[in-house]
């Protein structure tokens, strides 16, 4: 596991953008050969999202031959709900880049029947080729995408219930209230994240400090979704150093040493 510590959440931003912009470069998609990205939604990618707009903007790169898989979406909550993720990921990023409407797939919370959602999504990214790069955040209790706490590691895309913490952290977006968080998700699984070619996480923010000390010292575990990217052969961390609080100093000492060097 790669952990790149930015000195805040800008320059964390920055760095993703750039990461994303060059991966999707190196692999020159094509029609036949599109790149294919996994995306999150959440306070954290904003940054990002506008680093990646003004790329864009300054034709450093297209999306014309980039397939988007979002993570989640809430079931029963209108597409054209302003808390919805379908809004979200318009307003963030795709009503601002050239990528095709049919690139793009979001989860459909109002399915008639929400396992064949699911079981279909799953087809269509294994359709596409699988991931090449899946980026993600993580919520104060580990979770990856909406896998909370005691989701098997293993799982794939499917209907969740939110556990309360989570509507309680996502009650800010629907005036205050948890009561207001919708209570199911749909949600790709931890076992399709990790699937992916590579897994970008990004966690900024003291009340991520736990999180990311789960994410990276400790022991792999259902309870913290997140600590299945230890087994994954190609998964990086980037972070700012407010959410570096929970780690040792001799891990973050680590981290920085090696990443500064650059050999590779
Ligand atoms: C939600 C999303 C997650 C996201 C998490 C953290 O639960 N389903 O994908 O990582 O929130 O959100 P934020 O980035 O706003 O802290």
């Amino acid at each position: 596991m790669r952990v790149i510590i930015e000195p805040d959440y800008e320059k964390l931003s920055r760095w993703a953008a750039e990461y994303v912009v060059s991966r999707i470069n190196a692999a020159r998609p094509t029609a036949e050969r599109p790149f294919v990205l996994g995306l999150p939604t959440g306070s954290s990618p904003i940054g990002m999202y506008k680093g990646i707009i003004k790329a864009y903007e300054e034709g450093r790169v297209s999306f014309k031959h980039v397939l988007t898989f979002n993570m989640d979406e809430y079931v029963g909550l209108p597409e054209e709900h302003p808390e919805s993720y379908h809004s979200f990921m318009k307003k963030n990023l795709f009503d601002h880049i050239d990528c095709p409407k049919e690139n793009i797939h979001i989860l459909n919370g109002n399915a008639p029947d929400l396992l064949a959602e699911c079981a279909n999504y799953e087809r269509m990214i294994e359709e596409a080729g699988g991931i090449d790069l899946f980026i993600g955040g993580i919520g104060p209790d580990g979770h990856i995408a909406f896998n909370e706490p005691g989701s098997s590691l293993s799982s794939r895309t499917r209907i969740k219930t939110l556990t309360t913490d989570t509507r309680v952290a996502n009650s800010r977006f629907f005036g205050g209230d948890p009561n207001n968080v919708p209570k199911l998700a749909l949600t790709v699984g931890v076992g399709t994240v990790m699937a992916a070619r590579e897994v970008l996480i990004l966690c900024n923010g003291h009340n991520k400090s736990r999180a990311l000390h789960a994410a990276v010292e400790g022991a792999v575990t259902q309870m913290w979704t997140i600590s299945s990217l230890q087994l994954h052969p190609h998964g990086i961390i980037v972070c700012d150093e407010a959410a570096c609080e929970e780690i040792k100093h001799g891990t973050y000492r680590f981290f920085k040493d090696v990443e500064s060097e650059n050999l590779i």
